[in-house]
């Protein structure tokens, strides 16, 4: 298990050098197609004025008693998240309910946007750092993405929809938070109307498995790994 890099400096990940590294291990995981869908699809971004980019959270504002217990904003890509959900799929056997996409820790709300546009008919993303909330809400509204909401507010305080399908972290916290946020969940677990998916991308603390009930664990060619459990 990864260790949780709590407010680590993560600025290399935009500089050319880590962009031309991730380059040519997509031309070798994925072959040339997939790598020039990605990058249409970054162009596409960039010229619409979406932001995505790696950003360090230490000099954000940040709400809530949990501030030091963070990680960067890393963005999910819209490969990785579909990725993800393939292999949740395969490993219950069933197709998912894409009913409401749930993101702890969203960031710019890169795994939200990407979640509406597969499929999901609603996506929340509760996030800490208010300049990346404020972030977020400006690239749903530049994509004019109805029912994708970016929520301002530590994960510890967050009570979830009883319409819940899929929980999403993208290794945001330590396991101090991640125990919390957890309870939170269980203890709702009465109102939820269906079955409860958890995807746990990058792992870097094993709370969930004392919790959920464990599926699957996955590491890609990348050396990205995820974790699947049930409510
Ligand atoms: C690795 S990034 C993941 C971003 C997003 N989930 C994605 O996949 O694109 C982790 C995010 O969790 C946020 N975060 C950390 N601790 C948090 C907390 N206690 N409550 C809410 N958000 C938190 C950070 O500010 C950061 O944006």
């Amino acid at each position: 298990m990864k260790r949780t890099h709590v407010n680590a400096d993560m600025s290399h990940q935009n500089g050319l050098a880590y962009k031309l590294e991730l380059f040519v291990n997509s031309l070798k995981e994925n072959g040339v197609l997939s790598t020039l869908r990605k990058i249409s699809q970054r162009v596409s971004y960039r010229v619409k004025g979406i932001d995505f980019s790696t950003q360090n959270i230490y000099d954000l504002t940040r709400t809530g008693e949990y501030q030091e217990h963070g990680t960067a904003l890393v963005s999910t890509s819209v490969d990785f998240l579909s990725q993800l959900l393939n292999d949740l799929e395969d490993t219950i056997g069933a197709k998912l309910n894409r009913e409401l996409f749930v993101d702890y820790g969203s960031g710019k709300g890169a795994a939200i946007i990407h979640a509406k546009e597969l499929g999901f008919k609603r996506a929340i993303g509760v996030e800490f750092a208010k300049e990346l909330h404020e972030i977020a809400q400006r690239n749903i509204q530049k994509l004019n993405l109805k029912d994708v909401t970016s929520i301002y507010a530590d994960a510890t305080t967050y009570m979830l929809p009883s319409d819940i399908s899929v929980i999403y972290f993208f290794n945001p916290f330590d396991e101090v938070v991640m125990k919390k946020v957890v309870e939170n969940i269980l203890a709702q677990k009465e109102s939820f109307e269906g079955d409860v998916y958890v995807i746990y991308g990058n792992a870097s603390c094993d709370v969930l498995n004392s919790y959920f009930t464990f599926l699957n664990h996955i590491t890609y060619p990348s050396s990205a790994t995820v974790d699947f459990f049930k409510v």
